[in-house]
C-alpha cells in the first residue's frame, strides 16, 4: 500500500498542511526541529492510533488549539481509502473512513500499515521490558487489529486483580482482626469471600492471558528467522541476532518457553492457573499480580552477549532496526502487501556499509518514507524525491 495524500490540520507545528506522496522514496531534509518527524509521525498515527515519541495525545495537538485532524488517502490493490482520525485530548477520538463515522475508533486500525523506524526504537533494546512487550504486541496489533481489544481486555482484568489484592491483602493473610469490623460479617466469613473472588479474577485473567500469550509465543516464533536474516544483512554477517521470550511462569515451562517452544493454548491456560495459586502466597503480601504477559520479556542476544548492557551503540541501533526490518518483513508476507516503511533520522546513526546495505534492502519496497537532517547522510540512491522542511513548510525540490 501506500499512501497518496496526507493532509494535516492543527497537527504538532503545522497549522494546515497539504502533501501529495507516491509509491517509492520519498526523503524529507531539513534542519533539526523544522517538522519533519511531525508529518511522519501523522502517518504513524493513522497506522496505530498513537505516536512513536509521546504516550498520550496532548502533544499531538498544536499549542494552542483544540483538536488535531489527520486524514490521509491511501491505495491498497488500485483502490482508494480516505482514513481520517480527529484527535480530542481529554475526550474521545473519532474516525472516518471514507466519510462514513465508525462507532469505534479502532475499528480504523488495519486499514493503514506503516513500520516505523525512529531514534525512540534504541529503547527496544536499551530500555525496560515493557518496550519489547509493546513491541510484540503493536505487531500483533498490525497483523490482526482484534488484537486491540484483547489487549485492553487483558490490562482492564489485570488492574481489576490487582486492586482487589491490594485491597483485600490484609483479609486474605488473615489480619482481619486488625481491620475495621464489618458490621454482620466475620473475618472467617470475610476470608472466604475476599479468596473466592481472587479465584474468580484467576480464571478471568487467564483466559485472556493464556490466547495474548501464545499470540507472543507464535508472533516471536515466525519474528526470529526474519530478525536474523535482516541483523545479518545490515551488518553484513558479524554476529547473530537472536531472540528469546522469558515467561513469567513456573521454570520447567518457562525453560521450554526460552527454547522457543510455543506450548498449546491449553497448556498454557493451565499452567498459568497452577502459577498463580504457586504464587498466591507472595501476590497477596506485595498486592500485585506476579504471573502473567504484563511480566514477561523478550531476550534479545548479540553473538553470545546479550544485547542490552554489551552491545554497542551502533550495534545497539542495527538490532532495532533489525526489529522493526522483520516485521515489515512479516506484515509483508501475512497480508500479501507492503506496509508503508518510514525510516525516520536513521541513517545518521549508521556507518557507510550499513548505509549502504540498508538502501539496498528497502530499495523494493512499496513505498519509503526518510527524513534527515543532514542530506549527505542518506545514500544517494534512496534521495529520489526530495522534500525540504523549513519551518513548517514543505516544498518539493528539484
Ligand atoms: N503541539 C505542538 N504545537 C506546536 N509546535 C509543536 C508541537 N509539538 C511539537 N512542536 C514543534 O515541532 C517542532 C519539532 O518538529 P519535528 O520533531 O518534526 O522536527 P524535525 O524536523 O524532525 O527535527 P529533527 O531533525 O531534530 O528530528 C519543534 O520545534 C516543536 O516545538
Ligand atoms: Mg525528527
Amino acid at each position: 500500500m501506500f499512501v497518496r495524500h496526507l493532509t494535516v490540520g492543527d497537527f504538532r507545528s503545522y497549522p494546515s498542511a497539504e502533501l501529495p506522496l507516491e509509491p517509492g522514496i520519498t526523503t524529507f531534509v531539513g534542519l533539526n526541529g523544522q517538522g519533519k518527524t511531525n508529518l511522519v509521525e501523522a502517518i504513524g498515527y493513522l497506522a496505530s492510533l498513537s505516536s512513536h515519541r509521546v504516550s498520550s495525545d496532548a502533544p499531538l495537538v498544536r499549542f494552542g488549539a483544540g483538536q488535531a485532524i489527520i486524514r490521509g488517502a491511501v491505495v491498497r490493490d488500485g483502490r482508494e481509502s480516505m482514513v481520517e482520525i480527529e484527535i480530542n485530548p481529554g475526550r474521545a477520538n473519532r474516525a472516518r473512513l471514507n466519510k462514513s463515522a465508525l462507532t469505534r475508533t479502532r475499528d480504523v486500525l488495519g486499514q493503514v500499515r506503516t513500520v516505523l523506524f525512529a531514534p525512540e526504537d534504541l529503547a527496544l533494546v536499551k530500555g525496560d521490558p515493557s518496550e519489547r512487550r509493546g513491541f510484540l504486541d503493536d505487531l500483533l496489533v498490525a497483523r490482526q487489529p482484534r488484537w486491540a481489544g484483547a489487549r485492553g481486555d487483558y490490562d482492564r482484568i489485570l488492574k481489576q486483580r490487582n486492586a482487589l489484592l491490594k485491597s483485600a491483602a490484609p483479609v486474605l493473610r488473615g489480619r482481619g482482626k486488625q481491620r475495621r469490623p464489618v458490621e454482620g460479617s466475620d473475618t472467617v466469613s470475610e476470608r472466604e469471600s475476599a479468596l473466592h473472588t481472587l479465584e474468580v479474577w484467576n480464571t478471568q485473567l487467564a483466559q485472556v492471558a493464556a490466547p495474548l500469550l501464545y499470540a507472543r509465543l507464535r508472533l516471536l516464533r515466525d519474528l526470529a528467522p526474519l530478525l536474523g536474516k535482516a541483523y545479518d544483512e545490515v551488518s553484513a554477517g558479524q554476529s547473530d541476532a537472536r531472540v528469546a521470550y522469558r515467561s513469567s511462569l513456573r521454570e520447567a515451562m518457562a525453560a521450554r518457553i526460552a527454547d522457543g517452544e510455543v506450548p498449546e493454548l491449553d497448556e498454557l491456560h493451565a499452567e498459568l492457573l497452577e502459577t498463580f495459586a504457586e504464587v498466591r502466597a507472595q501476590e497477596i503480601e506485595r498486592g500485585v499480580t506476579l504471573v502473567g504477559p504484563h511480566r514477561d520479556d523478550v531476550v534479545l542476544t548479540l553473538g553470545e552477549l546479550p544485547a542490552k548492557g554489551y552491545a554497542s551503540h551502533g550495534e545497539s541501533w542495527s538490532f532495532a532496526l533489525g526489529l522493526k526490518l522483520a516485521a515489515y518483513h512479516l506484515l509483508r508476507h501475512d497480508l500479501g502487501d507492503d506496509p508503508v516503511l518510514i525510516l525516520d533520522d536513521v541513517f545518521a546513526e549508521l556507518d557507510a556499509g550499513r548505509r549502504e546495505r540498508l538502501a539496498a534492502m528497502v530499495a523494493d519496497c512499496e513505498q519509503v518514507l526518510i527524513t534527515a537532517a543532514v542530506e549527505a547522510d542518506v545514500p544517494p540512491e534512496l534521495r529520489g524525491r526530495t522534500y525540504a522542511v523549513t519551518l513548517g513548510e514543505v516544498t518539493a525540490r528539484e
